[in-house]
């Protein structure tokens, strides 16, 4: 067996801790069959993963093709993961390419230096780790320090957003971006309870607000609309998806992963744009509705409960 895959880890922000960086791989992919179903990556192709996390889709894909391999992500303990799992791949003729970077970012990059691809995988949102790991400030289930930020080189803190934005911009976050019918009201409720330093102490304004048994935590809204802020994930997807275009080859497969509403109407809308039926679309839709997760993954992995992948594919 020969060692034929070369690694080129590109750091473009910050300078990875290799030495610090307890390593965490539980992270199970979502919709796997279905990705390959849609995507179909075949031997020699060329494979963007812009959210590659703990790479269960991307280790599949480059174990059935060898495909040459860029896979990005903002997190740098996935990148140290990704760095071990693919050090030393073998059999294959494909080099694997990391960048730690956001993916809007690496699109810009990858734009510019005229790269293109025949998949490009985008699989929203955080990753197991982030949630389990209380000490990322994700979860309102453990007690953790106010932090939410999926590239912790950022300056933007979830602790910051807490404590210092206005109860008038807090409200709108919690508006659009976690669709909390009691913004403003909770908003109120954040400013008169500063200083906030833990996950528990935000998630316990949003238990007060909501007293009374919920099937959904009262305070998922409100985590929800503050992650989104901290890492931009809106703008970050709204402004990548027309250079995810340009990066794909005529007959390239472009596969996006959402795990909410917010993220899926930009998804549709912006392939209804693209991917419409008149003669001069530039992509035709793969699947005309999103596929979600069959009742067998759903036992395994209630993570993929309410994932969404659409699939379209460049003319
Ligand atoms: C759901 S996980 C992906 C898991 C991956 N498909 C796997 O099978 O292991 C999402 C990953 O995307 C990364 N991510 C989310 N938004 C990002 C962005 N805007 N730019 C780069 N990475 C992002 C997160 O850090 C996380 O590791």
């Amino acid at each position: 067996m020969t060692l034929n895959t070369s690694i080129k880890v590109i750091e473009q922000k910050t300078k990875m801790s290799q030495t610090n960086t307890k390593i965490q791989t539980i992270h199970t992919p979502v919709l796997l069959q279905e990705v390959l179903d849609t995507l179909k990556p075949l031997k020699g192709e060329r494979y963007l993963d812009l959210t590659a996390g703990y790479g269960g889709h991307a280790g599949e894909v480059y174990a059935r093709t060898s495909a040459a391999m860029t896979l990005v992500d903002r997190d740098d303990n996935a990148i140290s993961v990704l760095s071990k799992k693919f050090q030393g791949q073998v059999g294959g003729h494909g080099d694997v390419t990391l960048l730690h970077s956001d993916f809007l970012q690496a699109c810009r990059d990858l734009v510019q230096e005229q790269q293109t691809y025949s998949c490009i995988l985008v699989d929203l949102g955080v990753s197991s780790p982030h949630l389990d790991k209380a000490e990322r400030g994700f979860s309102l289930k453990s007690d953790g320090p106010l932090d939410m930020r999926m590239d912790t080189s950022q300056e933007l803190t979830a602790e910051y957003v807490v404590n210092h934005y206005s109860d008038e911009r807090l409200a709108n976050i919690l508006q659009i971006y976690g669709e909390e019918p009691k913004a403003r009201r909770m908003a109120q409720a954040i400013v008169a309870a500063r200083p906030i330093n833990t996950t528990t102490e935000l998630a316990n304004i949003a238990k007060r607000i909501w007293p009374g048994h919920s099937k959904v935590h009262p305070a998922t809204r409100l985590f929800q609309a503050i992650r989104i802020e901290v890492n931009n994930e809106l703008g970050q997807l709204e402004e990548a998806l027309p250079l995810m275009v340009q990066l794909l080859q005529p007959g390239g497969r472009l596969g996006i992963i959402s795990f909410h509403s917010l993220e899926d109407r930009i998804v549709k809308q912006f392939l209804k744009q693209r991917a419409g039926d008149t003669y001069d679309a530039e992509m035709e839709l793969v699947n005309k509705k999103p596929l979600t997760a069959s009742k067998n993954e759903l036992v395994t992995n209630p993570r993929a409960r309410s994932a969404k992948l659409r699939v379209a594919k460049r003319k």
